[in-house]
């Protein structure tokens, strides 16, 4: 068992890395919850799959739980989806004592956050991540949101929780595409703080694509302190958690012009990676071998690592509609040397268009 310590300003958690077991969660649970009233959120693939098991844990202990099932998807990140929840929660006489649990992806994470946010402005909130960016990215740093039908993740807040929970195991059952999905986001830690980590990755690539506990559970761990360390510097992203968005500024535009239905988010994001990547070439802040280290190691993981299909234009401007924008500078994270990025504002658009046309 792994445990790391989120030192946020507004609330300090633990996140515990487990190997296949759940009897932790209550001694972790006995000493971060208010009462021993829960309120599980969970979407309809992984209620069969874990909600089972959570409920003879917290029925064994005593503790007194609902469960609501929301369809699986980006769709249930909406307001009408968080206005069926709080109605639920209302019906299961939730006081502010009460927990929520979000147990699946980052979706339901997501949404299970901004009700606990916002639920009688704020009750008590864990996460039990179930898929591989779920635990090394969305559950870790309190951004909680619902979408709104214009725009992505427009509507939240920022929403630490009382407890991270990860057990490795319940990767076994996530769908090979989601798993390398969360491989992009893993990788990008390697690029944007720890070259060390990124050599691991590299070396133990076999092991973690074939899902060896001990492997991914090292994978998780580094991921999450990178991921923590950052978020404990700068919570609210007014700074240096900007570089989390290394590959998002043009990921995103992919996301937004395929209509979030070409690529998942992971994939999207690989992609995004290797333009910002060149672009970073092209400016001479990084090795072309640099390049083709991201490339090689991305399409390891049969993630996509070329754009096809997709007009530069039509990306562009989707790049400037992006929320990190400033004074409508359109903003990239882009890596200037061996695990390390910066912020660049000023890009020449001749030079994105010839970038994203390679
Ligand atoms: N809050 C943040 O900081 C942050 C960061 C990154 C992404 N996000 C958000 O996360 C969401 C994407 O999360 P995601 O990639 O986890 O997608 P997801 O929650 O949609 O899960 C992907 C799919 O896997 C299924 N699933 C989940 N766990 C499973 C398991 N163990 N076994 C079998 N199936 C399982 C789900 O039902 C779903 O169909 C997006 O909405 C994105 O905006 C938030
Ligand atoms: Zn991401």
């Amino acid at each position: 068992m792994e445990k790391i310590y989120v030192n946020t300003g507004s609330r300090p958690y633990y996140i515990y890395i487990i190997e296949n077991n759940w009897e932790p969660l209550i001694t972790a649970l006995s000493s971060c919850v208010k009462s021993k009233k829960f309120f599980v959120i969970c979407d309809e693939n992984v209620y069969p799959l874990y909600y089972p098991t959570l409920d003879k844990l917290l029925t064994k202990h005593e503790y007194e739980h609902n469960v609501v099932v929301i369809p699986p998807g980006e769709s249930s990140k909406s307001l009408e989806c968080a206005n069926y929840l709080y109605t639920e929660a209302l019906n299961a006489h939730l006081d502010r004592q009460s927990t929520i649990i979000a147990l699946g992806g980052g979706v339901v994470g997501d949404i299970s956050g901004f009700i606990a946010a916002t639920y009688m402005r704020g009750i008590g909130f864990i996460q039990i991540p179930t898929t591989l960016l779920a635990q090394i990215d969305s559950s870790i740093g309190g951004k909680v949101a619902v979408n709104h039908p214009a725009a992505k993740n427009i509507i939240g807040s920022f929403y630490q929780p009382n407890l991270v929970y990860i057990n490795v195991n319940t990767l076994n059952t996530l769908p090979k595409r989601e798993f390398v999905g969360g491989m992009a986001e893993l990788i990008k830690y390697g690029y944007i703080w720890d070259i060390e980590f990124l050599n691991w990755i590299e070396k133990n690539i076999d092991s973690i694509l074939s899902l060896n506990t001990n492997t991914l559970i090292h994978a998780i761990r580094r991921a999450c302190e990178i991921k923590s360390h950052i978020v404990e510097r700068d919570e609210k992203e007014e700074g240096l958690r900007v570089i989390l968005n290394f590959g998002h500024t043009i990921g995103h535009a992919i996301e937004a012009a395929t209509n979030y239905k070409t690529y998942i988010h992971g994939e999207a994001i690989a992609l995004g990676m290797v333009y910002e990547a060149k672009l970073a070439n092209r400016l001479s802040l990084i090795e072309q071998t640099y390049v083709y280290r991201l490339i090689q190691l991305l399409e390891k993981c049969s993630l996509p690592t070329k754009l096809s299909g997709i007009d530069s234009s039509l990306l562009i401007d989707k790049m400037s509609l992006d929320k990190k924008n400033r004074g409508g500078n359109i903003i990239f994270i882009l890596p200037t040397g061996a695990g390390a990025v910066d912020l660049y504002t000023d890009i020449d658009n001749t030079l994105l268009h010839e970038v994203l046309s390679t």
